[in-house]
């Protein structure tokens, strides 16, 4: 059968596709350090659950607004109004199954063949490819490690041409975990009003921050700014609700008429179940995302001191999100028991089967240099983990 050429221009998650490789393993018993997983290993807090389970014994199981009920979509304007210091209308606000999601009807309704999509790099997966799977292109730009992976507005311009549609920001960053200033951002907004551009700003990691940092939305930065902007958030992360599938879009009208009229066409609602169980995430959940953050800083003190007291190893100290990204290009080009470890994934694959620890190679997220590594995970598997990768890399000849 001939298939679309689209479907060959990408290919599966790589993240998920080593998530499920680690799980697999564990399943036969394997004693697998995974690290692989972008989900939290907390519990989807008890009064989330009870809403979902009030919803099934109301009968709260049928079809929905396609873009979502009205209770949630209240709750996400409340929330953005009171974080973010934005107003929306409820037709602004388009509620999805998960940020994933939001961010597919986002591309699918903006982008077109010969379109460009300008992303920082290093840059979550799936960017690129819901870009390449609506015929647009790509445009990656560099940002440097020792810079602390900051983004140079004016650097960036370079890339802006006739068809540069928009900017993706994601701050916090996966997978390096850095998070931008207000000036960075209120650059990047000048750059995007003068060149008329969208920002596609994903804010999933947006409560997961560490050592003082703070979060801006870059939409808060005017009226004017907001009008040119798509927020991307959900509750996968913060709630610790990544299996309930529900993540949001707000920002321009047109934009978001279009985003759900696409959806109302190709997966109708997001599961009504889970519409109710994040009313109550976002109502009520912001003491259980500081008890989960707490515990993730310490896992990243812990992850990060051992990573850079390892041969070869230097990591940056990330102040958002959940992921280490330690740069291990010293370690490129040594020996393994199967040959030359030339690349992060021969590294990684190198690390799962002579040592059952589960990695993200770099590629995939555009660089060469790094491999990532979830601290959302117990501090036992953590202490295990990095006991492992410490044999393995001093192993390398
Ligand atoms: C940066 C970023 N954006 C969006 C998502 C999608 O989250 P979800 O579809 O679970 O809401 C993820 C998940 O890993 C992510 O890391």
């Amino acid at each position: 059968m001939k298939l679309a050429a689209r479907a060959g221009r990408i290919t599966p998650s790589p993240t998920l596709a080593m998530a499920a490789t680690a799980k697999a393993m564990a399943a036969r018993g394997i004693d697998v350090a995974d690290f692989s997983s972008g989900e939290p290993d907390f519990d989807t807090p008890d009064p989330v659950k009870a809403a979902a389970e009030a919803a099934i014994r109301a009968g709260f199981t049928k079809y929905t607004p396609s873009s979502g009920i009205d209770e949630l979509r209240q709750a996400i304007i409340d929330k953005l109004q009171t974080d973010q210091g934005v107003r929306y209308e409820k037709s602004q606000v388009l509620v999805s199954c998960g940020a994933k999601h939001s961010l597919y009807n986002l591309a699918e309704a903006l982008l077109e063949a010969g379109d460009e999509v300008i992303i920082p790099v290093p840059f979550w997966v799936s960017y690129a490819d819901q870009t390449l799977l609506n015929d647009a292109t790509p445009v990656l730009f560099p940002t440097r490690e020792d810079e602390g992976y900051a983004i140079d507005a004016q650097e960036l311009e370079r890339l802006v041409t006739p068809r540069t549609k928009a900017i993706v920001v994601n701050s916090p960053c996966n997978p390096t975990g850095a998070t931008y200033d207000r000036g960075t951002l209120e650059r990047l907004a000048e750059l995007a009003l003068r060149r008329d551009l969208l920002l596609i700003s994903d804010e999933i990691y947006e409560k997961i921050l560490y050592d003082g940092a703070t979060h801006t939305s870059i939409a808060s930065l005017g009226p004017e700014v907001a009008a040119r902007t798509v927020i991307i958030n959900g509750v996968s992360k913060a709630y610790a609700m990544t299996g309930w599938r529900i993540g949001y879009a707000a920002g321009p009208k047109d934009l978001l008429t279009a985003m759900a009229n696409i959806q109302s066409q190709s997966t109708s609602n997001p599961c009504s179940i889970s519409q109710k169980a994040a009313v109550a995430a976002l109502r009520h959940g912001g003491a259980f995302t500081q008890t989960m953050v707490m515990e993730f800083d310490r896992r990243r003190r812990c992850m990060i001191e051992r990573l850079n007291a390892m041969p070869g190893v230097h990591c940056s100290k990330p102040t958002g999100a959940f992921y280490a990204f330690p740069n291990v290009s010293e370690l490129l080009g040594r020996q393994g028991p199967k040959g030359t470890i030339a690349t992060p994934t021969d590294l990684a694959n190198y690390l799962l089967q002579e040592f059952q620890v589960a990695v993200v190679p770099g590629e995939p997220f555009g660089s060469a240099h790094h491999i990532r590594l979830s601290y959302a995970t117990s501090m036992e598997t953590i202490l295990r983990g990095m006991d492992r990768l410490d044999t393995a890399f001093r192993q390398l000849t």
